[in-house]
């Protein structure tokens, strides 16, 4: 047993200050400081201990060649959208049909993020641009990749959420910011082959991290929560 974490203003500072962080600095991440980030997150807890993530951290060449081949193939879909056909995510990230109030949630995050960078309605091109910075890892110098076993339950995505946002505090921890991305899922049949992933493997999701721009006018973007009140229930 370890005593109590004294210090809530760290630990309440390091999750609140967390935010998907889209520009990044060049400043390279030294591998060491990386492998501490995991090391400390693989302390998530996980159903009957199964710790089901898997990572594979992309830097300098194997970083840049994906880039290359996710964002062409990003354009030649934009050029053909009939393309868009022959990539599917490997489980169901959204729902099928939208509904309130998420969809509202959604939309208002959307429009948020595309009226901070000039981006209107129906402005296809900007979207596409913008959406692409996703596949350039919104230039951030290492980008990781988690897989599951497909042969494991819905539960150890659960696990896994516990996991990365992990990852996403213990990296707050030592200056770094990430950008939790589930836009590369679509492109997994470019991506398990790139890293290396074997046949049993499903990509969960990608993450930028490295040092944010603070001068990036996209990083001033920040999020809304509803209210503790609104989604608690109080049974006494
Ligand atoms: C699993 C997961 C996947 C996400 N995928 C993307 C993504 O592909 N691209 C992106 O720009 N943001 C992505 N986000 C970031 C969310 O949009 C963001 O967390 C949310 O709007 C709340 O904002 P905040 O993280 O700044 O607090 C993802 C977040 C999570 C947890």
């Amino acid at each position: 047993m370890t005593s109590t974490v004294s210090d809530s203003v760290a630990v309440d500072a390091a999750i609140s200050s967390r935010m998907a962080v889209r520009a990044f600095t060049a400043r390279p991440v030294p591998r060491e400081t990386i492998s501490e980030v995991l090391r400390v997150a693989s302390r998530a807890p996980s159903g009957t201990n199964t710790q089901p993530w898997k990572v594979y951290v992309l830097q300098g060449a194997s970083r840049d060649a994906l880039v290359e081949k996710v964002c062409k193939v990003h354009d030649a879909i934009q050029a053909n959208p009939a393309l868009l056909a022959d990539y599917k995510e490997q489980y169901d990230y959204y729902p099928a049909k939208w509904f309130s109030p998420y969809i509202d949630r959604r939309r208002e995050n959307g429009w948020g993020l595309y009226g901070l960078l000039g981006i209107g309605k129906g402005d296809r091109e900007k979207m596409h641009v913008q959406m692409q910075r996703n596949f350039r890892f919104f230039d951030a110098p290492v980008g990781l990749m988690f897989t599951v076993d497909r042969g494991m339950g819905r539960g150890s995505l659960l696990d896994y959420g516990t996991f990365l946002q992990s990852v996403m505090v213990a990296a707050r921890g030592r200056g770094l910011h990430t950008c939790p991305q589930q836009a590369w899922n679509m492109f997994n049949s470019i991506i398990l082959p790139h890293i290396g992933a074997g046949d049993n493997e499903m990509l969960v999701c990608g993450m930028a991290m490295g040092y944010a721009d603070e001068a990036a006018a996209v990083n001033t973007f920040h999020t809304p929560r509803v209210p503790v009140e609104q989604f608690t229930t109080w049974l006494d």
